[in-house]
């Protein structure tokens, strides 16, 4: 399905950033949002403006974390509103500190727990209705830093990199259930998560710009929305480059840790 039709969309991670601007951005009269996110105030404030616009708002506070909560919330939420898009999106970032900071297992398991188990708590409950139903369509957000990994952040790129090939993995299977999957990779948007990235940010976009290319996109059905297209194509050059050239690109970009040593 393409999502020009949509009249159900589900976002996660609505209370902040790309997330909150993809909600108002399919906010309007005859849509109906589930919007999922951690805090309460953020989620209400931004279910309200949503509302604001003429949508229907349901706002799931919840963690993409607990998939017994999420399975349980998609599946009361599509009883009552058959979904066509759900937007997998909410998201954590990490990057090292200095030279002598290292990602531990518990700090590598947060970036991952959320970003790849959560996005998956998000989209396999959507996926058995809309296959059931054979129509639907699945975005997942991954990031251009799943393309290349990047000394800075190798939990976060790891966490990325899994999103891509999963969202390479499983459009064959869902097409043959008429259900689409969209894998977006985001470069930097401006919002709390790049606020603090401690490194370059060419080409930055704004979320409500992230969120009208992605919304333009979607309604096309394309299986990969990267973006800005001079990063993305940096990006992928990049990763045909010989490691250790690719490593010295990126040190002058500071995506190596800064500092002594
Ligand atoms: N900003 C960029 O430059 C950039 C670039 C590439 C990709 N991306 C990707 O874009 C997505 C959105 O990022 P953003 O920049 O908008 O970041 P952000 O401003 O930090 O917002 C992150 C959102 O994810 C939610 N979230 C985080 N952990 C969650 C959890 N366990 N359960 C439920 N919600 C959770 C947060 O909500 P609560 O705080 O309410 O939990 C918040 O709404 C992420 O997947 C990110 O990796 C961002």
């Amino acid at each position: 399905m393409a999502s020009a039709s949509v009249r159900v969309v589900v976002v996660t991670g609505a209370s902040a950033g790309l997330g909150e601007a993809l909600a108002l951005e399919y906010a309007s009269p005859g849509v109906t949002l589930g919007l999922v996110g951690r805090d309460g105030a953020r989620l209400r404030a931004c279910a309200n403006r949503c509302r604001a616009k003429g949508a229907r708002v349901f706002a799931g506070i919840l963690d993409v974390r607990d998939a017994e909560a999420m399975h349980r919330w998609l599946t009361d939420f599509d009883e009552a509103n058959p979904i066509d898009l759900v937007i997998a999106n909410a998201g954590v970032a990490s990057t090292l500190a200095s030279p002598d900071d290292w990602e531990d297992l518990a700090r590598t398991a947060a970036n991952v727990d959320t970003n790849f188990y959560g996005v998956l708590h998000t989209v396999l409950p959507a996926i058995s209705k809309m296959r059931a139903r054979r129509q639907g369509h699945i975005a997942m957000v991954g990031s251009l830093a799943g393309l290349r990994g990047m000394a800075i952040s190798p939990a976060y790129c790891a966490s990325k990199a899994a999103i891509k090939a999963y969202g390479d993995s499983v459009p064959p299977l869902l097409a043959r259930d008429g259900v689409v999957l969209s894998v977006i990779l985001p470069g930097f948007v401006k919002t709390a998560m790049s606020d603090v990235f401690p490194g370059e940010k060419p080409f930055m976009w704004s979320a409500e710009r992230a969120a009208i290319h992605i919304r333009r996109k979607l309604s096309t059905g394309r299986a990969e929305i990267a973006f800005p297209w001079l990063l993305a194509l940096g990006t992928r050059l990049l990763a045909l480059l010989p490691a250790a050239i690719g490593d010295f690109i990126l040190g002058r970009l500071s995506y190596l840790p800064r500092g002594g040593r």
